[in-house]
């Protein structure tokens, strides 16, 4: 079985952010199984490297398209996303460091509970107001003004 599969449950009703979900979950996928079956440290820097990049990545895609439907809950949501981004950040520079237990089992699993989390209560609260920008969803946020 997978360790964390993204299926439609995670669905935050935008195509492109739902595949970066897909992408993240895959990389914490690498991630779990790099230390799980004691893979190189170079092999679990790098994995730990695309992670801690890709979720910066998506984070300001995230952001811009919250921007762009105008969602209220924007400012509060980018804290979040600053808050997880040190912690990712932090546990790279540390391991890249030479500090090579951060990555312990207990540690993967909190990302994936972090990211779960996110995505099941903050990302999901954003779904009315992106889907009806994007003009493809049931429309039932309340417009703005
Ligand atoms: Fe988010």
């Amino acid at each position: 079985m997978t360790w964390i599969a993204w299926d439609a449950s995670y669905s935050v009703g935008n195509a492109l952010l739902d595949s970066d979900h897909r992408i993240l979950f895959d990389l914490l996928c690498q991630l779990h199984d790099a230390t799980e079956t004691g893979q190189s440290r170079d092999v679990v820097g790098n994995v730990i490297r695309v992670l801690a990049e890709y979720t910066e990545y998506h984070f300001r895609r995230e952001e811009e398209i919250m921007a762009a439907a105008q969602c209220p809950t924007l400012e509060g949501h980018r804290r979040e996303h600053a808050e997880l981004e040190l912690r990712v950040r932090d546990l790279r520079d540390r391991y890249c460091a030479g500090e090579w237990t951060v990555l312990g089992e207990d540690v993967v699993a909190l990302l994936k509970k972090w990211l779960t989390d996110h995505i099941l209560v903050t990302d999901k609260s954003y779904r009315p107001w992106v889907e009806r920008a994007s003009g493809d969803g049931p429309g039932t946020a309340v417009a703005a003004g």
